[in-house]
């Protein structure tokens, strides 16, 4: 068997790290294909003091050797994706186009979608979902009822037009009746989509399975891009406070179109804490000076939208949950180094719930707000760890942090970031 296929995948609710990683891969990679989700993803990446922020371009993107690849499960904004590849383009990126490369059958999310998203989320009120709002589960829905506009319709505007003239026929009811919004116009969206099939013309492709199946029998090494986090996935968070694609390694494999058995490496990646943005249930949240060092530390601000993540301890019910819906072989542990400074480190190793004690995640929300979280402290390190190259130097304490919960998930750690950049990237012989 070929030892080519990875699957990146964050191991929590999101914006663990996964842009940072999949750069760093992609440094050995000959492809990088960006599986499900939308412009609700948000993946920094730091070279050479220089920031690059992704939505929805493959984080493999600044590798100029490198496809990058948009699978049909991805749900695309044109207008954001055709100001994200400019950007690129003006930063001395993405000069060759053949360098991305985006399947004919994505849906796309236009302005109704996103003006939906909002309203859905106002009528809401307190209890919304706190979603992104950039139009990702109306774009979902319109998939799954089969009247999604897809990618390859901007290139015949008959069908174009027809398609959306039906879409806004049910939407503008919604808007005009149930949110007492003025009804969307024909002729206002195809305006909108007026210059997107000439801007995305160069990147079109029928079949992005095939490229990644030629890629795997040649053995080139192919990365599976995650988006969002484990415990935002539409089946196994807790629903509704999740996303509405399926976030896990089993599904990189069908939704961008090889056989599942090709995924060789499913690598978690997880910060040393835990962040959410958005509403639902987060067991290990601390509302205290605590969480506010972890924010403003972490820099924690949602890469998408500018809100502040909330932050909490570590939560290993939460992360072994996450290890086994993608039977993760490996972890990389990330931002390690905002821990420094704290007198004392938290970690969840159970939850307590209606009297027990367990190390089960109960995926829903009646549980999950429910469960008392078990914190075992462990000593903390006031050595600042950016600079550090190898394990050796590390603070005892930090290496303690680290064998426990090494012990505690049973995935071997392989990966130590300490900073944004790049080469704040430690390799270590597994610490299991
Ligand atoms: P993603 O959505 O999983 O790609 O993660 P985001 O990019 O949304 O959020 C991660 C943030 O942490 C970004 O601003 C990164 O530049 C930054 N980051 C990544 N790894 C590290 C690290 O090890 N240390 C520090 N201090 N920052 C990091
Ligand atoms: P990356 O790829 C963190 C969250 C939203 C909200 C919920 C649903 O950068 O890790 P949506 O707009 O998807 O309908 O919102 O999911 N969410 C994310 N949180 N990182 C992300 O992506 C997220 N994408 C969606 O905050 O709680
Ligand atoms: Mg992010």
């Amino acid at each position: 068997m070929s030892m080519s296929a990875k699957v990146i995948i964050g191991a929590q609710w999101g914006d663990e790290g996964k842009g940072k990683l999949v750069d760093v891969f992609a440094a050995q990679a000959q492809m990088v294909a960006r599986f499900q989700g939308g412009a609700n993803a948000g993946h920094t990446l730091w070279v050479d003091g220089k920031k690059t922020v992704l939505h929805l371009i493959p984080s493999g993107v600044l590798h100029p050797e490198t496809q990058c690849l948009i699978g049909p499960a991805v749900v695309i904004d044109p207008g954001s994706l055709i100001s994200e590849i400019s950007a690129l383009q003006s930063n001395g990126y993405l000069k060759d186009p053949k360098q991305l490369k985006i399947s004919d059958s994505c849906s796309l999310i236009l302005n109704f979608h996103k003006e939906l998203d909002l309203a859905r989320e106002k009528a809401l009120s307190d209890s919304k979902i706190g979603t992104t709002g950039k139009g990702i589960g109306p774009a979902y829905e319109d998939r799954a009822a089969r009247k999604a506009i897809l990618l390859s319709d901007l290139f015949n505007p008959k069908l174009l037009r027809e398609k959306i003239e039906a879409s806004l026929k049910e939407k503008n009811i919604l808007f005009e009746k149930l949110y007492s919004l003025p009804p969307v116009k024909i002729d206002d969206v195809m305006a909108q989509t007026q210059s997107w099939a000439e801007s995305l013309s160069p990147y079109r492709c029928t079949d992005i399975g095939r490229l990644v199946q030629s890629a795997l029998d040649e053995k080139k090494k192919v990365i599976f891009e995650g988006a969002q986090g484990a415990l935002l996935d539409v089946y196994h968070g807790a629903y509704p406070f999740v996303t509405s694609s399926s976030t896990l390694a089993s599904s990189a494999a069908g939704s961008i179109g090889v056989g599942a058995h090709q995924l060789d490496d499913v690598v978690g990646v997880f910060k040393a804490y835990t962040t959410r943005v958005g509403s639902g249930p987060f067991p290990t949240e601390l509302k205290n000076e605590i969480g506010d060092y972890l924010q403003t530390m972490g820099h924690e601000y949602g890469s998408t939208t500018g809100r502040k993540r909330r932050c909490g301890w570590l939560d290993l019910v939460a992360l072994k949950y996450a290890i086994r819906l993608n039977g993760m072989t490996s972890l990389a542990i990330m931002k390690l180094d905002v821990l420094s400074g704290l007198e004392q480190i938290g970690i969840c190793t159970a939850y307590k719930y209606k009297g027990e004690v367990t190390e089960h995640f109960p995926p829903s929300i009646e549980a999950l707000n429910s469960v008392e979280p078990v914190i075992e402290m462990l000593p903390g390190w006031k050595n600042d760890l950016q600079t550090l190259k190898s394990l050796e130097e590390f603070p005892p304490e930090a290496i303690r942090y680290l064998g426990f919960i090494a012990k505690k998930i049973e995935v071997p750690i392989q990966i130590i970031s300490v900073g944004p950049e790049r080469d704040q990237t430690i390799w270590i012989n597994p610490i299991s």
